[in-house]
């Protein structure tokens, strides 16, 4: 009696598949069939499908028996979203709408039961698989229009009702209909958004000469920094400069990223998109699912995937949760985070800075070596307070720098002018521009991603260079992963200082970048 296709997309974490809604209509026993793994929010919208044709005034062939197939039938499926695709299917087999009106275009959208469609969480990453798939149009819910026109080369389709959608496919005039709300999203309110960091800048900094380099370094090549310090010494004034000191995010960083807001529930209507590195400062008390993704219901990225191409920054780190630190590992090594629950797997991307700050003891106001140590804390709490500072996530480190509150002499020096974000943010950009170069046509682009392996094999240092580094490791002072650490360093100070490869004074930096030492920056950091 009638076939007809129409496409939607299913997501698994940011990651989605093309689905084709295959509608059978034929003779038979009066039932409407959904088959192709559909989970119960799918199966509940036949009852809405059916609504909302009827509602919409068109007729749905309620004399006939309706078979629904997903396709391919091994994905799992789920959402609200795959309404629109299914009754779009239904109305082009049943001959409402010309069947081949539906080639080359997507469907996403929850119906109302009068036919009126509701936005769904993420448009964005289901266009860009829509993309992927050669598919050239989608139609979506009118408040995330924008949303999905962020992809390239995509038509989009912003409609408020299913009357709108079959005037479109006829090639009609658009009849009225009532706006569609916005998604709201109580998780977009945290994100601290570009403008706040963007006010930051390093000008506000004053004195810190190593600090500030450090924070360069890990800038340019990616790499990971530790600082510590007492309590008001400016570690987490410095870190959260560390976003002004990247570049704007490429286009496809970009799309990357917002695809990761909008599954969080979605973007605000007129936001456009995310173009400059994220920053992420989730609480040591935080939950697994909040730093890593789940939680109930759908499965959502978590803050690790919020600062992807950006930095995750953990203040306070030796009061994390120990399971947790240790479930960061797995995407501090992959770029991306996989969370099982059932037999569904969703992954997200999560390629990110780390950037940790730690006091040196509990109460923050242990000096050693001062005579105004303050310190309240007993020598085992000190200890066992330390004693979170080694594992997983710091054997990953590859800066580590201890700042000291800015004396008053030179806090208060009227000729100082700390330099600003914006020139370092051109070094910075330019040493990434090196990087891209040199590992073009390999799935690296910073010295953080290099392995160890590659690096040896193809990007060596020079000889002298090499020598003093396996001094130090035959010394017994560096083992042989941190001299991996300290190779990949010297290739960023290198790049920094537009260099055609490091030598030994740039494993020197490094190193000291590396065990915490003084930089000594007048003698080791050329003039600018
Ligand atoms: N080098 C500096 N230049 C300008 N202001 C600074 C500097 N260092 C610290 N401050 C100021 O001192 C205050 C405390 O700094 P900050 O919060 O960064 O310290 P912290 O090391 O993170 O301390 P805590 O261990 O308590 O978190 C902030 O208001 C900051 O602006
Ligand atoms: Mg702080
Ligand atoms: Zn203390």
């Amino acid at each position: 009696m009638g076939v007809a296709t129409a496409r939607t997309v299913s997501l698994f974490g940011a990651t989605g598949h093309l689905i084709d809604v295959q509608v059978d209509i034929a003779h038979g026993v009066v039932a409407t069939a959904l088959v192709g793994r559909p989970d119960a929010s799918i199966s509940e919208a036949r009852d809405r499908c059916h609504s909302a044709v009827v509602n919409s005034e068109f007729s749905w062939p309620s004399t006939k028996r309706v078979t629904v197939l997903l396709s391919p039938a091994d994905l799992p499926k789920s959402g609200p979203h795959f309404d629109l695709a299914i009754a779009v299917a239904v109305l082009a087999a049943d001959g409402t709408v010309p069947p081949q009106a539906l080639e080359k275009v997507v469907f996403v959208g929850e119906l109302t039961l009068d036919g009126r469609l509701r936005s769904v969480p993420g448009v964005l990453p289901m266009t860009m698989a829509a993309r992927a798939r050669g598919i050239t149009c989608v139609v979506v819910p009118e408040p995330q229009a924008d949303e999905a026109s962020m992809v390239p080369g995509m038509a989009v389709i912003g409609v408020r009702s299913l009357r709108q959608v079959v005037a479109h496919l006829r090639d009609e005039e658009i009849p009225h209909a009532p706006p569609v709300e916005p998604l709201t999203s109580a998780s977009l309110l945290s994100w601290r958004g570009d403008r706040r960091i963007g006010e930051l800048d390093m000008a506000d900094v004053l004195g810190m000469a190593d600090a500030r380099y450090a924070l360069e370094v890990a800038a340019a090549g990616g790499h990971h920094l530790m600082l510590s310090g007492p309590k008001g010494a400016g570690k987490t004034t410095l870190a959260e400069r560390v976003p002004g000191l990247l570049p704007d995010l490429g286009l496809e960083e970009s799309l990357e990223l917002t695809a990761i807001y909008s599954l969080s529930g979605g973007l605000p209507p007129g936001q456009t998109m995310i173009t400059r590195p994220p920053f992420r400062a989730p609480h040591h008390s935080a939950s697994r699912a909040s730093l890593l993704g789940g939680g109930t219901g759908r499965v959502r990225p978590g803050e690790v995937s919020r600062a992807h191409h950006g930095c995750l920054f953990l203040d306070e780190f030796p009061l994390f949760n120990a399971d947790i630190i240790e479930a960061l590992r797995q995407p501090l090594e992959s770029g991306e985070v996989t969370i099982v629950r059932g037999e569904e797997a969703a992954t997200f991307p999560a390629r990110t800075m780390v950037l940790i700050a730690c006091n040196p003891c509990p109460c923050g106001d242990y000096h050693p070596s001062h005579r105004d140590n303050r310190c309240t804390c007993t020598e085992l709490r000190r200890r066992e307070y330390r004693r979170k500072l080694s594992g997983p996530i710091i054997d990953r480190v590859d800066i580590t720098r201890h700042v000291e509150p800015v004396p008053p002499h030179e806090a208060r020096d009227p000729l100082a002018r700390p330099e600003g974000s914006a020139a370092i943010r051109a070094r910075v950009t330019a040493a990434r521009e090196r990087q891209a170069e040199r590992y073009a046509g390999t799935p690296w682009r910073l010295n953080a991603d290099v392995p160890g392996p590659a690096l040896l094999r193809q990007w060596p240092l020079s000889e002298p260079a090499t020598r003093t580094l396996e001094n130090r490791v035959y010394g017994g002072g560096l083992t042989r992963r941190g001299a991996t650490r300290v190779h990949r360093l010297a290739w960023t100070v290198a790049d920094l200082r537009e260099l055609d490869r490091p030598d030994g004074d740039e494993v020197d930096v490094a190193l000291r970048l590396r065990l915490g030492d003084p930089l000594m920056l007048g003698s080791t950091v050329p003039a600018r």
